[in-house]
């Protein structure tokens, strides 16, 4: 980052002594206010909850514009990446800073594909769960528990330790999803096999029985490998800021990621995908099309905590570009299943049309977002809406990864400790029992 010329000055109409602040440039998007010393020089902290107006890190992995309805993946546009890129390419872009010629590709895509097996005593962990228990709660639980088995890849400080638990992470979520998805259809587990592509391999893992070849389509290998590609990663997100912030007290990888596929399961984050196909099938049934309007007179309504899943963005206000493509990705598969027809697919563009025409949405540049669209390819591919997160998580785990090892990279990183506006009771005497 590169000191601005100009400086901010804070002034207090009480007379306090005004501060001066540096304003630091980043290569492109908001300079920064540098409120480091601000305590010591004030007694007096900043406040912003949700962090509407706060930078956390400096970071050169992955730039939003949110009025342009812009996202860069080290620079180079999502939609370049999602036509002209597959995931093992962003993966090596997202944690090394380039795009792999075809050797580093081969290579790195050998050393993940070389890393898909779990431990034999990870279905053991499943064995805990109740059958129809949320995959989500599974994957926590699953990704936690890989900390139990890699004591010589922990510590966080060593960057070989850090490059091999990045190459097992993004290696066995898959494994680990689709055990997931097999536990509950009490089906057996299928072992990866590695002559297949990263989102062949999955399909593969979720799909197969051992009774039968499967046969692995090659426009849903596309789709599914497009959806890991712009799900990867996307600026400091709340689960994203939740890894960098585990992480920075020195805390394994696995339990640092772990942590990030706990917070991405809430709904109005990655499981919002989950929630807008429940909120279409709802629509659905209460009569489709039809009961639209009904339903955006609920939204619209402050007392109805009802809200457009799949719609809205803190960052983005304009078109979340990965929407567009998840749209297309849609209208894609729906074709080559034979499936243009579908009543949900056709729901939700009508329910697009009409709010991008609400002066509601209009009003609050309310966009559908990257959960709008996502659910309905995921559930025309075959995959159940529990287990939409999951997946969520599967793609996000390189870019949790690649954060949080920027972070620890930084010679300057510190544990991440807010502190509060007290609004709490003053010091008090405990008084005894019998005289309360
Ligand atoms: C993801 O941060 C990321 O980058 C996340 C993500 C990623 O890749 O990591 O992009 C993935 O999480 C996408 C977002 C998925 N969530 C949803 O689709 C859930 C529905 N969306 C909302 O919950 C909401 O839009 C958020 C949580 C996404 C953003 O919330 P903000 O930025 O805190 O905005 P807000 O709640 O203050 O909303 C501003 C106004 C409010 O109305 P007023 O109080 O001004 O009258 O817009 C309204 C909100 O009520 N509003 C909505 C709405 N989203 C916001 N009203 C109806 N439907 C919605 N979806």
């Amino acid at each position: 980052m590169k000191l601005a010329d100009n400086k901010a000055t804070l002034s207090f109409s009480n007379g306090t002594p005004s501060v001066d602040l540096p304003v630091y440039h980043g290569n492109v998007g908001p300079d920064v206010v540098d409120i480091r010393k601000l305590y010591a020089q004030t007694g007096m902290f900043t406040y912003d909850p949700g962090f509407l107006s706060t930078a956390s890190c400096q970071s050169a992995i992955t730039y939003i514009d949110g009025d342009k309805g812009e996202l860069l993946y080290r620079g180079y546009p999502i939609e370049q990446l999602a036509t002209n890129c597959d995931f093992m390419e962003t993966c090596h872009l997202l944690l090394y800073g380039n795009l792999p010629d075809a050797a580093g590709k081969a290579d790195f895509t050998k050393r993940v594909t070389q890393h898909t097996m779990v431990n034999e005593q990870m279905q053991f962990f499943l064995r805990g769960f109740r059958r129809d228990a949320h995959p989500m709660a599974i994957m926590t639980g699953l990704v936690g528990a890989l900390s139990a088995f890699y004591h010589d890849s922990t510590d966080i400080n060593n960057p070989e330790h850090r490059e091999i638990s990045a190459i097992r992470l993004i290696a066995k979520m898959p494994t680990l999803v689709a055990m997931a998805y097999k536990y509950s259809m009490g089906q057996p587990y299928m072992y990866p096999k590695n002559n297949l592509s990263y989102a062949g391999n999955f399909m593969h893992m979720m799909f197969a029985t051992p009774c039968e070849e499967y046969v692995v389509n090659p426009v849903i290998e596309r789709a599914l490998d497009r959806i890991f590609v712009l799900h990867a990663d996307h600026e400091q997100n709340a689960s994203t800021s939740t890894v960098r912030l585990c992480g920075s007290s020195g805390t394994n990888p696995f339990a640092a990621i772990a942590a990030g596929v706990a917070c991405l399961w809430g709904p109005a984050h990655g499981g919002a995908n989950e929630a807008c196909l429940n909120m279409l099938e709802d629509i659905q049934r209460m009569g489709g099309i039809s009961k639209v309007g009904e339903f955006m007179n609920q939204v619209k309504d402050k007392n109805s905590s009802v809200k457009l899943m799949g719609f809205g963005h803190r960052v983005y206000k304009n078109y979340d570009p990965r929407a567009k493509l998840m749209q297309e990705t849609c209208k894609e598969v729906l074709a080559a299943l034979g499936l243009e027809n579908d009543p949900l697919f056709k729901l939700a563009m009508a329910l697009e049309k009409i709010a991008l025409e609400d002066d509601y949405f209009v009003q609050r540049k309310l966009y559908p977002n990257v959960d709008f669209y996502s659910g309905i390819v995921q559930r025309a591919i075959g995959i159940p809406v529990s287990l939409f997160t999951a997946i969520f998580a599967l793609a996000r785990t390189v870019g949790w990864i690649a954060q949080l090892n920027e972070m620890i990279g930084d010679p300057e990183y510190k544990i991440g400790r807010p502190r509060q506006l007290f609004t709490g009771a003053v010091k008090r005497d405990v008084v005894p029992i019998g005289q309360r």
